[in-house]
């Protein structure tokens, strides 16, 4: 056993302990009351890949929440790997779901459950404690590592494609390490080669103006709420695809091999459908759970507001209704053009009668990453060497839109490694790490930075 591996064996408690207290610190970053929580929560990750070895980490503000810094340069003409992840988390509402509070970690039966305990603040832990492992016993990371850990990820990342662009010399890199993402089964661990992107949008659909009573006013006047709800109905087909003119023409159809790749895995629709806890799955016909996920287009309603939602009954018509809607996105589709033939196609499907807006959030591009580069090859050797089994390359439905300015901006591949189980509830009550993975991806990564430069040089 190499001595990383002994250290992080006898040192686990103590790493779980101070997982705990990154935990508890509520970086909420969408909730402006949590700003001083944020800016404490980017102290203590500068802090703490200080103490593990990169010296100079620091906090950088920027418009909004800071970005944590740092470089721990080995030599000038070794390769560099740029380590990015975020420290803020999405909030923890509904709390009342929780079997703990949010942000009072506890671990019950080998998880260790608090919001960010996967998403992303575990696995960010995970690389201060691998490099802290490996320096410790005194072995070399034989690249210069550079740190860019924001906190505004799960805000869209708002400032930190202007930040990658300004300081592009600082944080020149040969490659872009990434751990957000997730892996099949405790003993499968994954390299994930594409996300999808996103587009996000509000709808607000304005009719009378004021709320009417539904006796005296109903059937003479249109209803925002009867036109929100037609316009989300006529957004999809009976198949489950978006009616938005347009939106397949860029897919990729699914390749041979992809399908090879995809019927590989240990894959059981059942299983998928009894951990969301649904009587059967969904979406677009003619694909599998797999391929619909990883290589198809959604159009999904997030969220929907309107009328009278309390106990019991009000007759009213309401005066208003807004919906929020997502579209997740494959390669080659462009969310600048998806989001022009959304707009249009909504205000197609609105009825007379009722004025509507649109309101643009976030957007991100769909990724994916040509695997011959032989990090690749660095990566599945550590992985195997950190969970016993070598990888299996995946992709990942969810979105990371900052991964493509990193490679844009740095002309550098990246290598998304992640160690989120299914159903361990990113985004959701009740959110945790298996702590096994936690353990055995320590020492993955602690493994792949002594490796980075046979992939690299
Ligand atoms: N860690 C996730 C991305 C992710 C989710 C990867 C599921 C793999 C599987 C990340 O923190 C996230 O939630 N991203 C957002 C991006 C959005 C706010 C632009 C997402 O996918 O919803
Ligand atoms: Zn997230």
């Amino acid at each position: 056993m190499s001595d990383f591996s002994a250290y992080i064996d006898r040192e686990l408690p103590r790493f779980h302990e101070e997982l705990e207290t990154f935990l508890r610190i509520p970086s909420i970053s969408t909730d402006p009351e949590r700003a001083g929580d944020v800016r404490a929560c980017a102290e203590w990750v500068a802090e703490h890949f200080a103490a593990a070895g990169v010296p100079g980490a620091e906090v950088i503000e920027t418009g909004g929440h800071p970005i944590v810094v740092g470089e721990r340069i080995h030599a000038p003409d070794a390769p560099t790997v740029l380590v990015y992840g975020h420290y803020d988390v999405q909030p923890s509402e509904p709390d009342e779901l929780w079997s703990s509070p949010p942000f009072e970690p506890a671990v019950r039966d080998g998880r260790l459950y608090a919001r960010g305990a996967v998403d992303d603040k575990g696995q960010v832990h995970m690389h201060i404690k691998a490099l802290e492992a490996r320096l410790a016993t005194g072995e070399d990371v034989p690249v210069n590592l550079k740190l860019v850990i924001e906190g505004e990820e799960e805000v869209g990342s708002r400032h930190l494609a202007d930040f990658l662009s300004e300081n592009a010399e600082r944080l020149a890199c040969d490659a872009v390490l990434i751990s957000d993402t997730g892996m099949f089964s405790p003993d499968l661990p994954c390299i994930t080669t594409g996300l999808r992107g996103i587009v996000y949008a509000e709808i607000n659909v304005f009719g009378p103006a004021s709320d009417l009573h539904s006796g005296t006013y109903g059937g003479a006047v249109v209803n925002p709420a009867n036109a929100l709800a037609a316009i989300l109905a006529g957004l999809r087909d009976g198949r489950g695809r978006a009616t938005v003119p347009g939106y397949y023409d860029a897919v990729r159809p699914i390749g041979e091999r992809e399908r090879a790749d995809l019927d590989r895995l240990p894959m059981d629709e059942e299983t998928l459908r009894d951990s969301v806890g649904a009587t059967a799955l969904g979406g677009e016909a003619g694909f599998s759970a797999l391929e619909r996920l990883w290589y198809r287009p959604t159009l999904d309603v997030n969220g929907m507001l309107s009328g009278f939602t309390g106990e019991g009954s009000k007759t009213v018509l309401p005066s208003r209704a807004m919906a929020k809607v997502s579209m997740r996105l494959v390669p080659d589709q462009d969310p600048a053009q998806v989001i022009e033939a959304f707009e249009a196609r909504v205000r197609e499907l609105a009825p007379e009668g009722v004025t509507v807006e649109i309101n643009r959030s976030h957007g991100g591009a769909p990724w994916v990453v040509d695997t011959e580069h032989p990090i690749f090859d660095a990566a599945s050797a550590a992985l195997e060497s950190g969970f016993g089994a070598p990888p299996a390359f995946v992709r990942e439905g969810g979105s990371i839109p900052i991964v493509q300015a990193f490679e844009e901006t740095f002309e550098a591949p990246a290598l998304l490694i992640g160690f989120a189980l299914p159903g361990c509830n990113m985004h959701a009550p009740d959110e945790w790490i298996d702590l096994g993975v936690y353990r055995n991806g320590i020492a993955a990564l602690a493994d792949l930075y002594g490796r980075l430069a046979d992939g690299l040089n």
